[in-house]
């Protein structure tokens, strides 16, 4: 089958690509909301976009071309919170996807217990087995929809005891989700160990260093 991306409307292209970029990792971001209450919602557009400083990315939509309470809280307060839910938490990640005006608590709602953030005001949910205090760091829009591109700096991670050895996360004890198209979640199949692959040592760029960056033309 050939499908031409250019005769697909948005809603049909957001179909296939959400089926196709699978699985994707849950971001499950706690903001301030302007009341002071503690909103959450999941985010699945989400990945790591740099090691130094460290720096997650979280592509946030539109609600009928509005920034949901999430964006407009990363803007005002300049502080955020991407935790990590694991299996047993699925349920209540899921539904704190649903709508609610911004003097509504997700986390309240939904009987999740939060504790204060070390480095921000913004509070982190004590059940989860990471969160991870972020610094808003920038935002970019991309196409038409209004979408953007929201990037944070970790100031802080929380990691449930145990669940590191030697500076690295066991996967199987953070019995991760993930999303996959529509409501639909997975979690970890089989673990498959394969050789090291010797790389080249990655660098930090000095100050000084040229600008990088190429744009399609
Ligand atoms: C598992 C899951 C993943 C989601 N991922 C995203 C996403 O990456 N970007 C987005 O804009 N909305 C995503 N949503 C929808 C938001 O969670 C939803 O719009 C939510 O109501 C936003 O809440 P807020 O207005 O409090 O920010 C996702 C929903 C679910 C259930």
């Amino acid at each position: 089958m050939r499908i031409d991306a250019p005769q697909l409307t948005p809603q049909q292209t957001y179909k296939l690509l959400s089926g196709i970029v699978v699985p994707r990792p849950i971001a499950w971001i706690s903001t301030l909301g302007p009341l002071g209450k503690v909103n959450l919602a999941p985010f699945s557009c989400f990945t790591f976009v740099s090691n130094a400083p460290p720096l997650l990315g979280i592509n946030i939509g539109r609600k009928a071309g509005e920034r949901k309470d999430t964006a407009r809280n990363i803007l005002a307060h300049q502080h955020f919170v991407v935790n990590i839910g694991d299996e047993t938490l699925l349920d209540a990640m899921h539904d704190s996807a649903e709508e609610h005006p911004p003097e509504v608590s997700e986390a309240d709602l939904l009987g999740l217990r939060t504790l204060p953030g070390a480095a921000i005001d913004t509070p982190r949910l004590a059940d989860v087995p990471v969160s991870m205090e972020c610094r808003f760091h920038s935002v970019t829009p991309y196409g038409d929809t209004g979408a953007e591109f929201f990037v944070g700096e970790v100031l802080v991670f929380h990691i449930r005891d145990g669940l590191a050895r030697d500076g690295k996360i066991d996967t199987e004890a953070l019995r991760p989700v993930c999303r996959i198209g529509g409501p639909n979640y997975a979690s970890l199949g089989p673990i498959v160990s394969k050789r090291v692959i010797r790389q080249t040592p990655k660098s930090v760029m000095g100050a000084d260093a040229p600008d990088a960056s190429t744009k399609a033309p």
